[in-house]
């Protein structure tokens, strides 16, 4: 074990390639983690509101479209447009792509480059789940529910044109957000664990690198439900000082976990720079 955990020590002692790397879009982050995300990984985003969680996601399906990678996005926590709003206030202007929205009644003109799925999209395909199961004896799909968000995802895939012929796995990489998982069991914080899973079975694929949010509920401090920092690849957490004490807003990143990666061990400052976006720098 390297008794140095310096960043520029990181960066000197990266290991000669053995793993696919996907880049995060930010430089910094990058080089804090031999490259990127191991290509095919599940990234928890956890932390509190306001740390920067929906803005990590922006860089890294950002980095993707640059890439020509595509992506899916899902935004149960704002209308795609207030996404792309957001990031284009950062410098990540998306509507230079094309972007198909799910819940659209119009077939996509072209294959786009980006698939979104917001509330009503995720609303669209839990009545087709439904209707599906027929009149009687069917049962009904939830918007927020782990076997619609599937099912969205997969959609999402067909419009793509990667999703491979019976339906087992992509067949070119691709990018996926769900920003935020958390909201996928806000009513029953048991269950984090076993949907998390569910959802890894049905969506981790070798040709999928994915960024999940988690939201830390304020008053324990805890994500809404455990397991998916268990069951994730990586976590990358965020929070910010007690602005009561601090009296301004500090906000901080780690990178708790990442596998098969020697990764950076302390913490970043993260800063929010308008026309830029996340700047991290070093705690040393
Ligand atoms: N154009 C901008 N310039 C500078 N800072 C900005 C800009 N836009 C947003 N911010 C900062 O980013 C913060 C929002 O970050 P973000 O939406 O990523 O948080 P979050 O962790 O996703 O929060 P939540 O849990 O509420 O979804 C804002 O509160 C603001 O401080
Ligand atoms: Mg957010």
């Amino acid at each position: 074990m390297p008794t140095d955990s310096s960043l520029e020590h990181v960066k000197k002692t990266r290991q000669r390639e053995e793993v696919a790397r996907v880049s995060t879009g930010i430089r910094e982050l990058d080089e804090a983690i031999e490259g990127g995300v191991p290509r095919g990984s599940w990234v928890a985003i956890t932390g509190e509101p306001g740390t920067g969680k929906s803005i990590l996601c922006m860089h890294f399906a950002w980095a993707g479209l640059r890439g020509s990678d595509p992506v899916v996005y899902v935004t149960t926590e704002a209308e795609f447009r207030d996404v792309v709003r957001q990031a284009r206030q950062l410098g990540m202007d998306f509507e230079n792509y094309s972007i198909h929205d799910i819940s659209s009644s119009r077939e996509p003109q072209e294959t786009p480059q980006i698939v979104v799925v917001d509330i009503f999209g995720l609303l669209k395909v839990a009545r087709q789940l439904s209707e599906e199961q027929g009149e009687e004896g069917g049962r009904r799909y939830a918007v927020l529910e782990i076997q619609t968000l599937v099912a969205a995802i997969r959609e999402a895939y067909k419009i793509l044109g990667v999703l491979r012929e019976g339906g087992k796995g992509v067949t070119k990489h691709v990018r996926l957000v769900i920003d935020s998982l958390s909201a996928f069991w806000a009513d029953k914080p048991a269950m984090a664990r076993k949907y998390s899973y569910d959802l890894k079975v049905s969506t981790h694929r070798e040709n999928v690198t994915s960024y999940l949010v988690s939201q830390y509920a304020m008053t324990t401090k805890s994500t809404f439900g455990f397991g998916l920092e268990h069951i994730a690849d990586g976590v990358f957490h965020l929070w910010m000082d007690d602005v009561e004490k601090s009296r301004e807003i500090r906000r901080y990143m780690i990178i708790k976990k990442l596998r098969m990666t020697n990764h950076y061990r302390k913490a970043f400052k993260l800063e929010i720079e308008p026309g830029y976006g996340v700047k991290l720098v070093p705690l040393e």
